[in-house]
C-alpha cells in the first residue's frame, strides 16, 4: 500500500512576544537554524525568516498578497484607508508612479540635498549647545531631523517637528494595536483628523500650485482624494522613524566598534559603507505581513490560503547562508544586498532618499563637526520594539 503524506508544518512553540523587545535576535537566530519557514502560535502568523524565503514571498505577490485581512490589517485602520502599501499591483503600481519621481536620486541631489544638509545643520546646533554632558543624539538631532525632513519631502506646510512626530507615533502605535488597545486608537484617531485637516487645506493649494513635493505629486497623480489622503499619512508612518533610527544605530555601532569608526572618519568614501551595514545590522523595520491568496509550499513547508505571514527581514538580514559572520558588524564586509528596504514591488518608496539625508549627511555631518563623538555611559540608553526598532534614547559626548 502506498501513503502520500503531506510534510508537516514546523511549529515554533517556543516563541515568547514579550521577550523580543529586549533583544529579538536570539529568537531570529534559532527559527533561522531550525524552522526557516515556522508556524508561531504565539503571534497567530508564519514567521519567514531565512533570506531566500523572504526573497521568494516578495517575487511573487499574487501568492502572498499585501492586502492583508483580519487581525493583520491594523494598517489600514490605523490610516482611515489603504495605502499603496496594503495593494498589490496593479492598483499598488498606479499610486506608487505617482511619488516615484519626487524620490528619485536626479531630482533628490538637485531639489533635497540643500534641504536635508540645512534640516542637519540646524538640529547640530541644538546638540552643540545642550553639550557634551547632556546631549541626547535621538531627542536632539536624529528625531527632529528625520522629523523636519520628512515634513518637507511631504510638503506639509504649517506643521512642525512636534507635530510630525506626534502623528507618525500615532500611526505607528496603531498599526501595532493588535489587541485594539482603545487608548492606542483614540491617539491614532485624533492624529488622523488632524492630518485631515492640513490636507484639507492643502490639497487644493497643490492643485493650484504644483511644487515637486510629494503631496503636491500626490494631487496631480490621478489619485482619487482619499488615496491621495492614506498614501500622505503611510509616508508619515514609514518615514521619520527608521531614518531616525538609523542615525541613533549607525553612532551607536560605531562607537562600539572605534576601529571601524577611524577607518570612516579617515575615508569618508565609507561613509554608504556605514548606512547599507547599520541597514543591514539593525534593521529598523524588523518584519511587516504578507497573506496567502492559495494553497502553497514555501521552502518545502505547505501554507494553507489565507496564512498570515510576518516576513522577518531583520532575521533575514542575519542569515549565515547569504552574509559571512552575520551577527558581526562590519563595514568592510563584501557587497552583497540586503533587505532592510524589503524588495519587489513594495521596495521602500524613500530608499534613496534615506541614502542620502541619513547615509550621506546627518550621520557623517555629526562626525565631522564633534570631535571624539561617542555614546555616553555615563547615561542610560533605551532600545523599543521588534517589529519597529531603534534606540528612543542615546545619551552622546565629545571633545568639548
Ligand atoms: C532607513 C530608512 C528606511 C527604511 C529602513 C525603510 C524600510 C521600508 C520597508 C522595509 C518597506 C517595505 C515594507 C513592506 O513591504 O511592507 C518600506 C516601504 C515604504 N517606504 Fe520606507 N524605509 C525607510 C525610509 C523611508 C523614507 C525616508 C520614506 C519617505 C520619504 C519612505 C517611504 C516608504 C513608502 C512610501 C513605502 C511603501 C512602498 C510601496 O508600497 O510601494 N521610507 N520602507
Amino acid at each position: 500500500m502506498t501513503t502520500t503524506s503531506t510534510p508537516a508544518v514546523p511549529t515554533a512553540d517556543w516563541v515568547e512576544p514579550a521577550a523580543m523587545p529586549a533583544d529579538p535576535y536570539p529568537t531570529y537566530r534559532r527559527l533561522l537554524d531550525e524552522s526557516p519557514v515556522a508556524w508561531v502560535p504565539s503571534l497567530g502568523r508564519y514567521l519567514v525568516t531565512s533570506f531566500a524565503a523572504c526573497r521568494a514571498v516578495e517575487e511573487d505577490q499574487e501568492t502572498f498578497s499585501a492586502n492583508v485581512s483580519g487581525g493583520a490589517a491594523t494598517l489600514a485602520r490605523a490610516l482611515g484607508a489603504r495605502p499603496m502599501l496594503r495593494k498589490d499591483d496593479p492598483e499598488h503600481a498606479g499610486e506608487r508612479r505617482a511619488v516615484n519621481p519626487v524620490l528619485r536620486p536626479k531630482t533628490l541631489r538637485a531639489r533635497w540635498e540643500p534641504v536635508f544638509e540645512r534640516n542637519a545643520r540646524t538640529h547640530l546646533e541644538v546638540l552643540r549647545q545642550r553639550g557634551p554632558d547632556d546631549a541626547d543624539l535621538d531627542r536632539d538631532y536624529a528625531g527632529p531631523v528625520a522629523a523636519q525632513n520628512l515634513i518637507d519631502l511631504l510638503g506639509l506646510k504649517g506643521a512642525g517637528v512636534a507635530d510630525m512626530q506626534r502623528w507618525s507615533h500615532a500611526f505607528i502605535a496603531g498599526t501595532g494595536n493588535l489587541h485594539d488597545d482603545p487608548e492606542i486608537w483614540r491617539r491614532c484617531d485624533a492624529a488622523r483628523s488632524e492630518v485631515d485637516a492640513l490636507l484639507d487645506e492643502l490639497v487644493p493649494h497643490y492643485r493650484a500650485h504644483p511644487d515637486g513635493t510629494i503631496t503636491s505629486a500626490l494631487v496631480h497623480g490621478g489619485l482619487p482624494l482619499p488615496d491621495v489622503a492614506a498614501n500622505v499619512k503611510l509616508t508619515i508612518s514609514g518615514g521619520m522613524n527608521e531614518p531616525q533610527h538609523v542615525v541613533t544605530g549607525a553612532v551607536w555601532a560605531l562607537s562600539r566598534h572605534p576601529d571601524q569608526r577611524d577607518r570612516v572618519l579617515a575615508d569618508p568614501a565609507l561613509w554608504p559603507a556605514v548606512f547599507e551595514e547599520t541597514v543591514r545590522w539593525l534593521s529598523p523595520i524588523g518584519m511587516y505581513p504578507r497573506e496567502t491568496t492559495r494553497p502553497v509550499v514555501l521552502q518545502g513547508v505547505p501554507l494553507p490560503a489565507g496564512a498570515p505571514i510576518g516576513v522577518v527581514v531583520a532575521a533575514a538580514n542575519r542569515d549565515a547562508t547569504v552574509f559571512e559572520r552575520p551577527d558581526a558588524f562590519d563595514i568592510a564586509r563584501p557587497r552583497q544586498p540586503h533587505l532592510g528596504f524589503g524588495s519587489g514591488v513594495h521596495l521602500c518608496a524613500g530608499h534613496w532618499a534615506a541614502r542620502m539625508s541619513v547615509g550621506e549627511i546627518a550621520v557623517p555631518l555629526l562626525h565631522a563637526d564633534l570631535p571624539g563623538l561617542r555614546t555616553d555611559p555615563r547615561r542610560p540608553e533605551a532600545w523599543h520594539g521588534w517589529v519597529f526598532r531603534g534606540l528612543t534614547a542615546l545619551p552622546v559626548s565629545w571633545d568639548a
